[in-house]
């Protein structure tokens, strides 16, 4: 399997087509941004812990059933995976309140969602990515009908999954974000990543930040809380 020619440079992964078709190899750069681009900073070490992270936690889900893109993990910076259609909007699932949802509806951060929210929005930098509805999904044909609810029902579990995965490393999975895609026979795929940079955890007894909120919010620390997370959920790193 060779590299052929880069696809597309994103904020913190560069995508490659390889000689095979239908995979591809995502390079974890140690670009870290937030605020749509506007903060963006290299962190020593942190592609290599994005990719180990991500590639760890897609063999969990794929263990679950849940069918992702992962193929194989090729050194410390990249990794081989499905080439999937991706779908352009981002799902997303709190299990207590933060972030944009505090700001949007004033609720007090740290309040527990019972049962978990489910929220859709649209990728795109330049609209600050908004907060969209299924309507809007089908109508400007982002998705279809059983594209959305095959997307709904794999994000509640890796939520079941995940949580539980957290929960025994003495974490709270807060929120998260996911992409999918399509593949090759038609079927939705989880694609892109799962890591620290696109989740909320919070340490249960503590209520310490381990994410990208960190970055966010200059607490510093921020790889070697990655590292911390990786290491408590059974990934020495
Ligand atoms: N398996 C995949 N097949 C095709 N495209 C993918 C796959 N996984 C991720 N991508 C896309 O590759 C890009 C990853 O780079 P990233 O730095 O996260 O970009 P962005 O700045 O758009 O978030 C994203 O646009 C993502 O949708
Ligand atoms: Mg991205």
């Amino acid at each position: 399997m060779q590299k052929v020619s880069e696809l597309y440079r994103g904020k913190a992964k560069t995508v490659f087509v390889t000689d095979d078709p239908s995979k591809l190899i995502l390079e974890f750069r140690n670009d870290t941004s937030a605020f749509d681009g506007e903060k963006i900073e290299q962190l020593d070490r942190k592609g290599e812990v994005n990719n180990k992270f991500n590639h760890y936690i897609m063999q969990k889900l794929e263990q679950a059933d849940i069918p992702t893109q992962v193929e194989e993990l090729l050194n410390d910076n990249e990794s081989l995976v499905k080439k999937l259609d991706m779908i352009p909007v981002e799902c997303v699932i709190r299990n207590y309140a933060a972030g944009s949802l505090c700001r949007r509806l004033g609720v007090e951060e740290g309040s527990e969602l019972n049962p978990p929210t489910f929220e859709f929005f649209l990728k795109n930098d330049a609209l600050h990515d908004p907060m969209i509805n299924e309507s809007h999904c089908l109508s400007f044909g982002w998705a279809t009908e059983s594209q959305i609810s095959e997307m709904k029902v794999l994000t509640f579990k890796v939520n079941q999954v995940l949580s539980q995965l957290f929960s025994k490393g003495g974490m709270l999975l807060v929120d998260f974000k996911l992409e999918f895609g399509v593949d090759a026979q038609g079927n939705i795929v989880l694609g892109d990543e799962f890591t620290p940079d696109g989740c909320r955890l919070w340490d249960k007894e503590t209520k310490k930040k381990l994410d990208k909120d960190r970055f966010r919010q200059g607490l510093g620390s921020v790889v070697e809380s990655y590292i911390e997370v990786a290491n408590r959920i059974g990934l020495a790193l």
